[in-house]
């Protein structure tokens, strides 16, 4: 990790916090600086995850209502925003969202002009073209954790499926981190086997049509299960999140599916999607050009049409 590896995040809500959270104990950052304009809630969370920090090694965590913390941070990950409501789409958020970051980002900017900004807050991916027009940093330092959280649920569904551990799962859900994702079956792999030939021990294929269609509605439908339930999803984004920052502040070069705005990729320009993707000290330092079978094109192109369209309504 190099010297400078303080991390902010803007918004104490369930979601920056369960990210501060997960990267102390993971040991992300050496400095986590966690803020909110509602300074009470700031300082209470702060005050709990520091409460916690001789089990958790060499990070610490400090912050609360003065946005002047954030100061010189390596990467900025944005949290805040209204969250989704039961039955609401992500890009429902859009509208909000755009308007709360327009409201932050030229302050954090100045505050922190080389951090690497990532956009958590929904719907990532159109914030994440929102904020390339709202702040001029090179387009690598605007990422958002777009479909890294999907993807993982995919490898989960496949790793409980298949019996064997997610670490061996290679697979990607790409596109919009939305109603649109899907996974990328062609380039999916168990340890070095091919997904669509995997066996069961009865020599079955496994992961035949109708059970790789159930693994994707499982997947799209995942947010709304947990926000159904519990009113709002913020352990496996805060994990998400955290992944991202190591990636960037361990100049990793890690492939992540991370959102970038693209230009030219597979026909599609000017929206940001998850694709695999360089993850470094820069950000996105390169986006992977992965081959997509016809049906993965068109599901690519679909997710593109969802994105510009909620873009064109909000005129950015
Ligand atoms: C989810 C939120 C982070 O997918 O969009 O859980």
């Amino acid at each position: 990790m190099n010297e400078n590896s303080k991390l902010a995040i803007i918004g104490a809500g369930s979601v920056g916090s369960s990210l501060a959270y997960a990267a102390l104990i993971r040991g992300s950052a050496r400095e986590i600086v966690l803020y909110d304009m509602d300074r009470a809630k700031a300082e209470a969370e702060v005050l709990d995850l520091a409460h916690g920090t001789p089990f958790t090694g060499a990070g610490r965590i400090t912050g609360g209502g003065d946005i002047e913390a954030v100061a010189g941070a390596r990467v900025v990950v944005i949290t805040a925003g209204a969250k989704q409501q039961p039955g609401q789409t992500r890009l429902d958020l859009a509208g909000t969202n755009v308007g709360i970051l327009a409201s932050l980002l030229p302050r954090l900017v100045e505050l922190a002009p080389q951090a690497v900004f990532i956009l958590v807050t929904n719907p990532c991916d159109v914030l994440t073209v929102a904020a390339q027009g709202i702040v001029d940093l090179p387009p690598g330092r605007i990422l958002s954790s777009g479909t890294l959280l999907d993807s993982a649920r995919l490898r989960w569904l496949i790793a409980e499926r298949a019996e064997v551990s997610a670490a061996s799962v290679h697979a990607a859900i790409i596109g919009e981190h939305g109603d649109s994702e899907f996974p990328l079956w062609s380039q999916a792999k168990i340890g070095s086997t091919p997904l669509l030939e995997w066996t069961n021990s009865a020599g079955e294929q496994v992961f035949d049509a109708a059970e790789r269609a159930r693994l994707h509605e499982e997947v799209v439908g995942s947010a709304y299960k947990v926000i159904a339930g519990k009113g709002a999803t913020n352990y496996a984004i805060g994990l998400s999140g955290a992944r991202i920052v190591e990636a960037i502040l361990r100049d990793e070069k890690a492939v992540l599916t991370v959102s970038t705005v693209l230009h030219n990729y597979h026909g599609v320009d000017g929206v940001a999607l998850s694709v695999p993707a360089i993850v470094g000290k820069h950000g996105v330092e390169r986006i992977l050009y992965v081959p997509m079978d016809e049906p993965e094109s068109v599901h690519f192109r679909a997710s593109a049409d969802a994105l510009h369209a909620s873009i064109a309504t909000l005129g950015i």
